[in-house]
């Protein structure tokens, strides 16, 4: 049986996408590898939001180029947000010729299309499209999971937040039908799925583009009407769209989690305006304090950028003062990475690598030490976890989340996508530990 390995770099829309890409070669007969040497076919599906990403996918296109030989008969496909800029497709058709497909995110649908072509001429495939103005309905997806699903709502984002590149690669916003969400996910329960996650780059903002428009919250009262769903859960929340109608039904629903994940991205509002976010740090905080107060024992998790161009060390420390207020349960964090073609790339930088580094330090030392202290409102508690796997830390362990996206090591034995209820014994920065109790 032919093979394949996909590597996805990036957010957990590129997984959902890469899932497509299974689902479209399983149907065609491939089986999943283990071994990326090994495949008969090699998806690289790219990121392009950071510089770190871009370079982590030309060091994997290095190796190829130096160990392929001319008997290698693996067929090498790219795709993902770098192929959306013209710059990095012409550097790979001219640095890496041995690549034989390069598609980017409008057209994955046509994958299977791609590849027979490519292996009836043996021709390098090239096709990227600019976007479209309708979600691709119908991609067979193959999933990791059976007890949860990633379900893309909407694809691409009309924000333009300065430093971000996402609107130039993944198009302008596009909803998809309700009514396929909502058969999707029914199909699903129907086959043990209890959690799913919708995914849009701003799901607050669903509905708007449909033609008869629906609000992100009647869309989640509708999910949260499929009996067999436990779990809700979306990302990613714009601070400027989450309205009042989503906080009612996230309060009204037992089965939407008591989670949300509130990019923040600075505490400065001069540097929120640089941005060009639309909010300030106070309504951020009078937001943060409205879903706390709606929505008992919330977790709020978010985004920070550390040397965004002209921030100061009072705008880095207006946002760790913004850290210490709300507390957040997760943060990612990052480094600013100029991006090509975006507003921020043409602004100066007034620090130097050393100075944000230092504060890139200074904001996790606050943040792991607000983890921590958080964490301990946890400890001896009864908790309701959905078991995912054996632990990674330590395999005598089962692993899985809480409602707030807490990852829990416990003792006891269950199968992956049992829910449980496990006594928390100890509260650590990035998980709890505990043992089940049924
Ligand atoms: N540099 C650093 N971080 C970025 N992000 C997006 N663009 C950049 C960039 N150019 C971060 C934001 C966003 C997350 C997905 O990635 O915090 O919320
Ligand atoms: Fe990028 Fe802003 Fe859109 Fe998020 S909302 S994808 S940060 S432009």
């Amino acid at each position: 049986m032919k093979t394949y390995h996909i590597i996805t770099y990036g957010c957990q829309m590129n997984e959902n996408d890469s899932e497509k890409l299974a689902g479209i070669l399983t149907s065609m007969g491939y089986a999943p590898i283990e071994s990326p040497e090994d495949a008969n076919i090699l998806i690289m599906n790219t990121c392009s939001v950071r510089e770190n990403a871009d370079d982590k996918f030309f060091g994997h296109l290095g190796y190829y180029k130096k160990n392929r030989t001319a008997s290698d008969e693996k067929i090498l496909a790219v795709c993902g947000c770098m192929m959306q800029q013209t710059e990095i497709v012409s550097t790979i058709r001219k640095k890496y010729p041995f690549v034989d497909i390069i598609f980017g995110t409008h057209n994955i649908h046509l994958f299977g299309q791609m590849l027979s072509k490519h292996l009836q001429t043996g021709e390098m495939i090239c096709d990227i499209w600019d976007d479209i103005d309708h979600f691709e309905e119908n991609i067979p997806v193959k999933r990791e999971y059976i007890h949860k699903a990633y379900i893309t709502i909407m694809n691409g984002c009309n924000n333009f937040c300065s430093y971000c590149i996402v609107p130039f690669t993944r198009g302008r916003e596009k909803s998809r039908e309700s009514s396929s969400i909502i058969t999707e996910i029914k199909e699903l329960a129907q086959n043990g799925c209890k959690e799913v996650m919708l995914l849009g780059q701003n799901v607050n903002s669903y509905g708007k583009t449909l033609n008869q428009p629906k609000t992100f919250a009647s869309l989640l009262e509708d999910v949260s009407d499929i009996d067999e769903i436990e779990r809700i859960r979306f990302m990613t929340s714009h601070p400027k769209d989450l309205t009042d109608d989503i906080i009612s039904i996230m309060k009204e629903r037992e089965n939407i989690c008591n989670h949300v994940h509130l990019p923040l991205q600075s505490g400065s509002n001069r540097i929120l305006s640089e941005m060009n976010r639309h909010y300030s740090r106070e309504s951020y905080l009078a937001l943060a304090d409205k879903l706390r107060n709606a929505i008992p024992d919330l977790a709020i998790s978010t985004d920070i950028i550390v040397g965004f161009p002209t921030e100061t060390e009072d705008d880095f420390l207006a946002t760790l003062d913004m850290i210490n207020k709300c507390r957040f349960d997760a943060a990612f964090t990052f480094i600013y990475s100029p991006r090509n073609g975006t507003k921020a790339a043409q602004m100066d930088q007034l620090f130097g690598k050393d100075v944000i580094q230092n504060r890139f330090n200074r904001l996790l030392e606050l943040q792991y030490q607000i983890m921590l202290e958080n964490a301990q409102r946890y400890k001896g508690r009864a908790l309701e976890v959905i078991a995912e796997g054996i632990s990674k830390t330590d395999p005598q362990m089962m692993s899985g989340r809480t409602k707030t996206n807490k990852l829990v090591n416990f003792s006891g034995s269950c199968q992956i996508g049992d829910t449980v209820t496990i006594i928390v014994t100890d509260a650590l920065t990035f998980h709890l530990t505990g043992k089940m109790i049924n």
